[in-house]
């Protein structure tokens, strides 16, 4: 049974990655619903929530039912990240995550997420103030290194446990890599395997199957999956593993009824959380990838993508529930 803190978070839990402008409340609702056991926001920069930036704070929304809920934020700065932590507070998450990975540019220049994996020692340190300052369990998601000849993960791992972070996520390469090749869950197994490690090593990178879960388990023995890009679309994901982990046997992938559900619920959650106007505009790139795969869909995409308003966007939802009765998806 893995534990971030004091939050029992069960069996191998798979996390929700945070994943910038995908991770955001409706489908971090609609992943909790389909198995995830923990979700995570998208990065919120601590510089813009210190400003009071508008699209900053936004990021903070979360809603009782994700619960347990990490918001995760990114920085450099001692005081910046420190001011974060009281303002993060304030919107009461479960867990504070630091982005110690994001491989960006405009993000490692100013030496946060992955550009921190040059400073390990002021990693260590941001890690220990930020643990000092608040009584939510901080986690930490990272890379395995800056690049190739600069893997030192087991002893970050060690380092960053010593000053009380709570659970680790690694994604299975390092910033040279960004986003290229396979991810190595070697270098994350050896961290598992410290004898000196006690918190939860999540593995992160490439679980696109159920088949890789269970790898990532029984294989590698981490302590839970992080689950990105293989969920965008498709929240279905969590369940499916689920099911497989159960039975060993592949889900039935969800019904035409379930996904047209799902893009109802995905757009009424944005309207409510953002209103009418944006809410429209904002999940038009999610739910269209729930119908991926039915053919002649064009039509019904162009009037998802392109209405302004909501009721021609369900008007759709009820032509493809009607049209496609039945459709059978691979
Ligand atoms: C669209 C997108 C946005 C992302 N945004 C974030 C982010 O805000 N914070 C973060 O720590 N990682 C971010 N990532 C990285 C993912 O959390 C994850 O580490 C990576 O996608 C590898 O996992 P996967 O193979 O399961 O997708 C992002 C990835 C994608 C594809």
């Amino acid at each position: 049974m893995a534990k971030i803190g004091n939050i029992d978070v069960g069996d191998f839990p798979l996390l929700l990655a945070p994943m910038e402008d995908v991770s955001d409340p409706p489908f971090r609702a609609l992943c909790k619903e389909q198995g995830a056991d923990v979700v995570y926001t998208e990065f919120i920069s601590s510089e813009g929530l210190i400003r009071d930036a508008a699209k900053s704070t936004m990021k903070l929304d979360i809603y009782e039912k994700e619960r347990p809920v990490g918001i995760q934020i990114f920085g450099a700065n001692l005081d910046s990240m420190l001011q974060s932590v009281e303002i993060v507070e304030k919107s009461g998450p479960d867990i504070i995550d630091i982005n110690f990975g994001c491989p960006v540019k405009k993000v490692v220049s100013k030496g946060a997420g992955a550009g921190i994996l040059k400073d390990i020692d002021l990693m260590v340190s941001l890690t220990k103030a930020m643990v000092e300052n608040t009584k939510l369990p901080i986690t930490v998601k990272t890379r395995l290194g800056w690049d190739h000849d600069s893997i030192k993960i087991v002893e970050v791992a060690e380092r960053l446990q010593d000053v009380g972070c709570q659970a680790i996520s690694i994604h299975g390469r390092t910033r040279a890599q960004m986003y290229k090749g396979e991810a190595d869950w070697n270098p994350i197994a050896e961290v598992k395997n410290n004898p000196r490690m006690h918190i939860p090593v999540f593995g992160n990178g490439d679980v696109d199957s159920p088949e890789r879960a269970v790898k990532m388990r029984d294989r590698y023995g981490l302590d839970g999956a992080m689950i990105g890009r293989a969920s965008i679309g498709y929240p279905w994901f969590f369940r499916e593993v689920k099911h497989y982990f159960e039975t060993g046997e592949h889900m039935a992938p969800p019904t035409l009824e379930e996904r047209v559900d799902a893009a109802r619920r995905h757009l009424q959650m944005a309207i409510d959380w953002k209103g009418e106007k944006l809410g429209v505009f904002e999940t038009r790139r999610h739910y269209t990838n729930y119908f991926k795969g039915i053919p002649h869909f064009k039509e019904y995409r162009m009037k998802m993508v392109t209405s302004d308003d909501s009721k021609d966007v369900f008007a759709a939802f009820d032509e493809v529930e009607k049209e496609f009765a039945g459709y059978e998806f691979a």
